[in-house]
């Protein structure tokens, strides 16, 4: 295994898209930004300097970081912003994963320009689980935003009122074809005749689950998350924000050129109408160039619900000698968790139904709507120091009800902040039960993400879960592992894992929209016995936060 060494410079560039001018930040002026390489085993050094205007905080997606929380980047979590003017750098440890992942921001919404794949080869000396492909090419989708969409956001949250959606879909960093002012940019990929290729696709959408297919080819599943899958072919795939697929693609259609296209799928019909997003694959040789390139006709349609579902219910782990499951069997701790849409109570932290509301738009898990603290968690737990976040996150929600009913009932929808996190001991065997609601219309489907840990897939379902049943129906023999699954619209999911990661760890839903609006929490996995099984010692260079007080800049710790 070797060590390698990034510079990530964040400053802002001019580009024109949607026939407009504006500025975005990015890393290195590119968009999507760098692409980092490796093999499973190395370590990689990433010095991150900010030369833009916020503070802002870099997060690796997927990588597990094992006992090493301070370089993970959730902003107010693990650390506090690098502040503009300043830098430090991040050491991400690749121990356990094979195929892409992704990094981005993981401070405000500026993830949506400041994002980019990483590849992870296998093992210096070790293949594929399939025939070595002949190319490779990343496809990462995104989402374009006009206008300022930090100062949008911020002050969109102040007031509490809906946050908007994005102006148009991106394919590696263009808007494709049935934009306007955006054909002569539409990204465009040669592929000659009769190779394979290894399609590496990130979605680093804010805020939609994408639909993504190829015209007239099929694709060959074979990774999800950096975690290999049982292949399977199929002429679409559906990937939510967060997730990374490893995707085979034959070059054996006739000689021409064929678009490649994303369109979202949602769960419920909305206002806005996006354009697909699209780019153009070419094969090389001679054919007639000016007839259109072939559009993707089995793209599902945007509210096709089975299509996503179907989609989802192919992907299994590989699971042979050479890469085994190890589903825990014996669960020492049990979640049920409530993912809901709310209503934030009168200032926002009291709850006295009585008193009404501001009509403040929350999220929340049990509940309870996630308050970034002015310290962060992993600090002030380091320290240990109290008064910025409390111990008592729920097992379970503290009312039961008809989850999957419509309600706009006050006892239900209203909601209090706060900074309630859950500690596990090490090594504990978790299962959670992610029940999705239909609290204040707010139904749809959530694809939560676990920082720090994979976590096995062991079913999902329609309607409240039940706990007699459904347990019969889990996959404990071959299920995806992942660390960002859907929760089905008006049902659960079910996973688990093994606490083997001391530290703190962030868990949210990855639409931008949600995670702002606090359906978040923190696990805080305790050291174990021994060096090896606990957390390693902070980096010389954290940044500072402005909220820091005496003890944490004398590097001080309450024992
Ligand atoms: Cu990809 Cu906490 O995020
Ligand atoms: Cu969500």
């Amino acid at each position: 295994s070797s060590v390698h060494y990034y510079d990530f410079v964040l400053k802002e560039i001019n580009v024109t898209k949607l026939c407009a001018n504006q500025t975005i930040l990015t890393v290195n002026g590119l968009f999507p930004g760098p692409v980092i390489r490796v093999h499973k085993g190395d370590t990689v050094f990433v010095n991150v300097t900010n030369q833009g205007n916020y503070g802002v905080t870099i997060h690796w997606h997927g990588v597990k970081q094992p006992r090493n929380p301070w370089s993970d980047g959730p902003v107010f979590i693990t650390q506090c912003p690098i502040q503009p003017g300043s830098n430090f750098t991040y050491q991400v440890i690749f121990s356990e994963e094979e195929g892409t992942l992704w990094w981005h921001a993981h401070s405000d919404w500026t993830r949506s320009t400041v994002h980019g794949a990483i590849v992870i080869l296998p093992k210096e000396g070790t293949s594929f689980p399939f025939p070595e492909p002949d190319g490779e090419e990343v496809i990462v989708l995104g989402s374009w935003y006009t206008g300022d969409l930090n100062e949008e956001v911020n002050e969109d949250l102040e007031e509490g009122v809906d946050i908007p959606h994005s102006s148009g879909f991106l394919i590696n960093g263009e808007l494709g074809d049935f934009a306007n002012c955006s054909s002569e940019t539409t990204y465009r990929w040669s592929v000659d005749y009769g190779k394979t290729y290894l399609l590496r696709i990130v979605n680093a959408v804010s805020d939609d689950e994408i639909f993504f297919a190829i015209a007239e080819h099929n694709l060959t599943v074979v990774g999800l998350d950096a975690a290999y899958v049982k292949p399977f072919v199929t002429s679409y795939i559906m990937i939510s924000p967060g997730q990374t697929m490893d995707v085979l693609l034959t070059a054996d259609r006739p000689l021409g050129h064929y678009y490649m296209a994303s369109r979202e799928f949602l769960t419920e019909n909305a206002t806005q109408d996006h354009n697909n997003g699209s780019a153009i694959i070419e094969y090389t040789g001679d054919y007639n160039f000016s007839s259109f390139p072939i559009f993707p006709h089995q793209l599902p349609q945007v509210l096709d619900m089975k299509a996503a579902m179907r989609f989802t219910g192919f992907i299994r782990s590989l699971a042979n000698e050479d890469y085994p499951v190890d589903v825990p069997k014996n669960i020492t701790t049990r979640m049920f968790i409530t993912v809901s849409m709310g209503e934030l109570c009168e200032n926002r932290t009291n709850c006295n139904i009585t008193a009404g509301s501001d009509n403040i738009l929350g999220s929340t898990l049990n509940n309870i709507s996630w308050l970034n603290p002015t310290v962060d968690v992993l600090q002030a737990y380091y320290r240990n120091i109290s008064g910025y976040y409390t111990t008592d996150f729920p097992d379970r929600p503290s009312v039961m009800y008809n989850f999957t009913e419509d309600s706009d009932d006050p006892d239900l929808v209203m909601t209090a902040q706060g900074t309630r996190v859950k500690v596990l001991n090490y090594n504990e065997s978790v299962e959670i039960v992610f029940q999705g609601t239909g609290l204040l219309d707010g139904a749809g489907v959530h694809p939560m993400h676990m920082h720090g840990y994979s976590f096995y897939v062991i079913g999902m379902g329609q309607g409240n879960f039940d706990n007699e049943t459904d347990p019969l129906t889990f996959n404990l023999v071959d299920p995806p592992k992942a660390n960002t699954f859907i929760v089905p619209k008006y049902g659960w999911l079910a996973i688990r894992f093994v606490a083997n990661n001391p530290g703190v760890w962030f868990w949210h839903c990855h639409f931008d929209r949600h995670l702002s609006w606090g359906m978040d929490t923190v696990f805080i996995v305790k050291n174990g016995d021994t060096e090896e099984t606990s957390m390693l010692p902070p980096p010389s260079n954290m940044p500072i936060c402005t909220g820091y007080p005496e003890i944490f800049l004398t590097g001080g710790k309450n024992d």
